[in-house]
């Protein structure tokens, strides 16, 4: 795997200038962040050698590179889920190739599901932590050092110096957030009123089915991770009725306004 990360990165490497030290993940219907990058540079998965191959019609997804607020990024547009049917280094290969590219930091973003009952439909929430209930790792198999250690601490996943910069920029702003646990789990379903109760008594604030492979390779590596979920809905059972994608997507979107102006300032204090 070592070989085909440099591979990509080499590739990366010729094909842009760009060389950010920051990536920022987007979640379902928070694409719109891309609108903020000046002097796009995109790139189509497609086109990147070892780069996960999309199981589904259509594009998986693209890096943009260019600056926000002046600051150079690499924006990941379309992440890849475990649900989807990749394996779990598949969902992490792109953390690999930017170590290697030299990204130091990292904006992970997703939707979720509130489990918190003081939470609404568009609440932002710093993840402070998360429960890996995947059944799985993405670090199992025979660890190459050149990455990283074989056991990883896990004290902070996410990093505290950036969720205070991120908590700063919000009050600077007057951007409401909230903090809490992010349960991830594999999806595709939406999780049942019982398991509900079940994340609720782990004291998870927020469930979703990403962030948490994404997240746990980073700190492998190297890279600290800020985390942001967007709450597009109540989770079930303290929702009032079943859930629908596509409004999971509409409150991302309508939320991502005051999602995109928080990531843009907090990256320029990063
Ligand atoms: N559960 C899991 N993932 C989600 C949810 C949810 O309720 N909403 C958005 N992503």
């Amino acid at each position: 795997m070592f070989e085909k990360v440099l591979e990509t990165n080499n590739y990366l490497q010729k094909k842009v200038e760009n060389r950010p030290k920051i990536a920022i993940i987007l979640g379902s219907g928070l694409g719109d962040l891309v609108n903020f990058v000046e002097n796009k540079k995109v790139i189509p998965y497609e086109e990147i050698p070892n780069f996960p191959v999309s199981t589904v019609a259509g594009h998986a997804g693209e890096l943009v590179f260019g600056q926000i607020n002046g600051v150079e990024v690499l924006v990941m547009k379309g992440r890849f889920h475990f649900y989807e049917g990749y394996n779990m280094k598949q969902v992490t290969y792109p953390l690999y190739v930017f170590k290697q590219f030299g990204i130091e930091k990292i904006v992970v973003s997703n939707a979720a599901g509130g489990i918190n009952k003081t939470f609404n439909p568009g609440t932002l929430m710093l993840i402070n932590d998360h429960i890996n209930l995947f059944g799985t790792n993405p670090l199992i198999g025979k660890n190459d050092e050149r990455f990283g250690p074989r056991f990883p601490d896990m004290t902070e996943p996410y990093n505290k110096d950036l969720m205070n910069k991120a908590k700063a920029v919000a009050e600077r702003l007057g951007i409401e957030y909230r903090e809490g646990v992010y349960a991830g789990m594999t999806g595709p379903t939406y999780e049942t009123a019982a398991e509900i109760k079940m994340l609720s008594i782990m004291d998870a604030s927020a469930v979703g089915m990403s962030t948490v492979p994404e997240t746990i390779v980073a700190n492998y590596l190297g890279i600290k991770v800020l985390g942001i979920s967007c709450i597009t809905n109540m989770a079930t059972g303290i929702a009032t009725k079943p859930h629908a994608h596509e409004d999971v997507v509409d409150i991302a979107k309508k939320t991502g306004e005051s999602f995109c102006k928080w990531i843009a300032e907090t990256i320029s204090v990063m």
